[in-house]
């Protein structure tokens, strides 16, 4: 049982103050920050009133309970494990890691600290979500037919621009580890982990080493169908839109709200308000609040962890798959 609420923040980046803020509303007692560029760290800690630790070294520490990674994507599975190697709980941002044994092995570092890695995927903590999910789970859509994800995103190319973003190494992927993920992980959320994958990914507008846009076709569990596009190409962008069809009721999720259903009542119609197909800054602070709600009562004993390292290792393990399904031009296993 922990009762300590103290947090840091590693990454002084556009997320951060997304983590910040709903960390701080969630009840976390937010101490201190760390940068490895110092600016950062200074501009960042200096206009809120935080602490900021010179080494990451200094910060893990501190008598932190929770210390939450806002660093490019390529850095979490290590830090992820430095941090729970030092006894606290470590809260990282999609993607949890690039690959599969990196997600393994950050599993394992969870066994043997007793401390849990809590990988962030808001739209599993959106009302949308759970009413759609609760409806599945009550069989209220009878059979499930397919399930359709389509994701044109645009990100201009000052997005990329001398930034870890669109490299292999610190990326891991584009269109679909980047942004695709949120849409990829609620869908798997919703009808399961697929268990065949066939895709093909392309670089197609951007001057980037990793996919800017990608197609994909799904199996799920129970034999439903599912086809996923997803794009950060699309000059005219458009809002997420995830469509399930079963044999007695349909669904239309367009961002995290309903547009439309057939055949079932839905009263979600209201999501976050906030778009970031088009612009990648506009993220709601209220989802990552609800997660962080459920993250404060886990480390506190209080609830189950809603989203775990295995959620997050098996959405992994479906994007890594459609890359792998693109270069042998066959289908893949996900690695779940
Ligand atoms: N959940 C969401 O909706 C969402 C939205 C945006 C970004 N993200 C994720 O958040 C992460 C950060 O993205 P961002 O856009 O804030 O990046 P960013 O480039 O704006 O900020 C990253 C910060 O981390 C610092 N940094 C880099 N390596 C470091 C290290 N090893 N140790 C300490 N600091 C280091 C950089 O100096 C920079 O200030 C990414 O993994 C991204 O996928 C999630």
């Amino acid at each position: 049982m922990s009762e300590n609420k103290k947090a840091a923040l590693i990454g002084c980046g556009m997320i951060a103050d997304t983590h910040l803020t709903a960390l701080q509303n969630a009840g976390a007692d937010v101490i201190g920050v760390y940068d490895r560029n110092p600016g950062a760290a200074a501009a960042f800690a200096g206009a809120r009133g935080l602490k900021v630790y010179d080494s990451l070294e200094d910060l893990l520490a501190d008598e932190t309970a929770l210390v939450s990674v806002c660093t490019p994507s390529g850095t979490h599975g290590e830090l992820a494990e430095a941090i729970m190697e030092k006894g606290k709980y470590a809260i990282v941002e999609k993607p949890m890691a690039l690959t599969v044994p990196e997600c393994r092995r950050i599993m394992e570092t969870e066994q043997r600290t007793g401390r849990f890695c809590a990988p962030i995927s808001q739209l599993r903590f959106s009302r949308v979500y759970r009413e759609v999910k609760a409806a599945l789970d009550e069989g209220q859509f009878g059979r499930m037919i397919v399930g359709l994800l389509s994701m044109k995103y645009y990100r201009a190319p000052s997005y990329y621009a001398g930034s870890w973003r669109g490299t292999v190494k610190m990326d891991g992927g584009g269109a679909l580890m980047n942004q695709g993920i949120h849409g990829i992980d609620m869908m798997c959320g919703l009808l399961g982990y697929p268990v065949s994958v066939s895709g093909k990914t392309a670089t197609l507008l951007h001057d980037i080493e990793v996919e800017d846009t990608a197609v994909a076709s799904l199996v799920f569990p129970d034999g439903t169908l599912g086809v996923i596009d997803g794009s950060t190409a699309i000059t005219h962008a458009k809002a997420r839109r995830l469509e399930l069809c079963g044999a007695k009721a349909s669904v239309t999720i367009e961002e995290d709200a309903i547009r439309s259903a057939e055949g079932i009542t839905l009263s979600c119609e209201e999501g976050s308000g906030y778009n970031s197909y088009s612009d990648p800054t506009a993220i709601s602070t209220l989802l990552h609040e609800n997660q962080f709600r459920n993250i404060l009562a886990a480390a506190a004993d209080e609830e189950a962890l809603y989203y775990t390292s295995r959620d997050a290792m098996r959405t992994v393990a479906v994007i890594t798959a459609v890359y792998e399904s693109s270069k042998t031009g066959t289908a893949a296993v996900p690695l779940l």
